[in-house]
């Protein structure tokens, strides 16, 4: 997948036409995969040998939109699929890491001392969460200065991929969840990655900021790697009570049409509930629809995997 259509770029950055009152009439269905287009969805056949990895990156600056979310029940749902799997929590906030009980003050060696310092192994920092073949390098605030440091290192860009290379005959799966912002840390995340995963919030506002995003993109795969996809734009927060959310899906859809995942994440508290209990979805409400949509994105990206290489 390469660019997108002129006409495309044109509709996101297009303002959002105002909010036509009363035009319930005319609105579709509650069901978010009314919208979405559909292709068929196959189980995952058992995988014998790991690897080479595929490395994604969750992207978006805009913040709250569902990335460590998705990083966190993607992986957990892929590891179900028998994926070896190592989550990268790029944000120093360090939320990945909360969200699999891991308190980020008390980490000796996180991300951060892999970015900076070469004498420290990746083992030294790897973390092994209750899911069996799910992995997790922490972050906590210490990784902010690296933003600041790196700037002055040689191929400053390229300094994950060089940290993540030893993993990727280890992973099928290395997910990296970025901080809300189009700094040196997304940049480098993106230069590691595949392809690129866009969390977007079925929510009024959030095409604004798409663009600048896709351009970001666009500038990687020029500058610095050349391979980078868009590997699929996923829709978060779909709350089927309001109008605004279904109209939002829609116009989503037609502006990225098949590249939008079949699968939508509806709103529900659950999830929040999950970071309180330091696990996924899919282990602490395992038959829940949070869950169930997790696993599915996880069959669509395993899916899309398998075309890739021929399968
Ligand atoms: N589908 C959902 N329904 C309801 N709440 C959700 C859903 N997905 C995520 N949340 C909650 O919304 C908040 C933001 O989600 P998350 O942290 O995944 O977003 P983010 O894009 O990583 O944010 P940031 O940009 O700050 O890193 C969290 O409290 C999370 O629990
Ligand atoms: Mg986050």
């Amino acid at each position: 997948m390469t660019s997108l259509s002129g006409d495309a770029w044109d509709k996101l950055r297009q303002e959002p036409p105002p909010m036509e009152l009363g035009a319930e009439a005319e609105l579709g269905p509650a069901d978010p995969s009314a919208y979405t287009i559909k292709r068929p969805i196959l189980q995952p056949p058992p995988v014998e040998r790991h690897g080479p990895a595929r490395i994604i990156a969750m992207a978006n600056q805009k913040g709250g939109v569902g990335k460590t979310t998705t990083t966190i029940n993607l992986g957990a749902a892929l590891a179900e699929y028998g994926r070896r799997v190592l989550m990268v929590d790029f944000d120093p906030q360090g939320a990945l890491s909360v969200g699999f009980g891991v308190n980020p003050h008390n980490l000796d060696l996180t991300i951060y001392n892999l970015l900076m310092q070469r004498d420290v192994g990746l083992d030294e920092v790897l973390f092994k969460t209750n899911v069996d073949g799910l992995h997790l390098l922490p972050a906590n605030i210490d990784l902010s200065a690296a933003e600041i440091q790196l700037v002055n290192e040689v191929a400053r860009e390229q300094t994950l991929t060089r940290v993540l290379r030893p993993a990727l005959k280890e992973y099928d799966y290395i997910l990296i969840d970025c901080q809300p912002s189009l700094g040196l840390l997304t940049v480098n995340a993106l230069t590691a990655a595949h392809g690129v995963v866009i969390p977007l919030e079925c929510e009024f506002f959030s095409l604004r900021g798409v663009a600048l995003l896709l351009d970001t993109i666009d500038k990687v795969r020029e500058r610095l790697n050349f391979d980078l996809e868009l590997e699929g734009i996923l829709a978060t927060m779909y709350d089927s009570r309001t109008t605004h959310c279904r109209q939002v899906l829609q116009r989503v859809v037609e502006a990225f049409g098949e590249r939008v995942y079949q699968t939508v994440i509806t709103r529900t508290v659950r999830f929040p509930e999950t970071t309180v209990a330091g696990e996924p979805i899919t282990t602490w409400a395992p038959s829940s629809s949070g869950a169930r949509a997790y696993r599915q994105l996880a069959r669509e990206v395993i899916g899309q995997q398998s075309l890739r290489q021929g399968m």
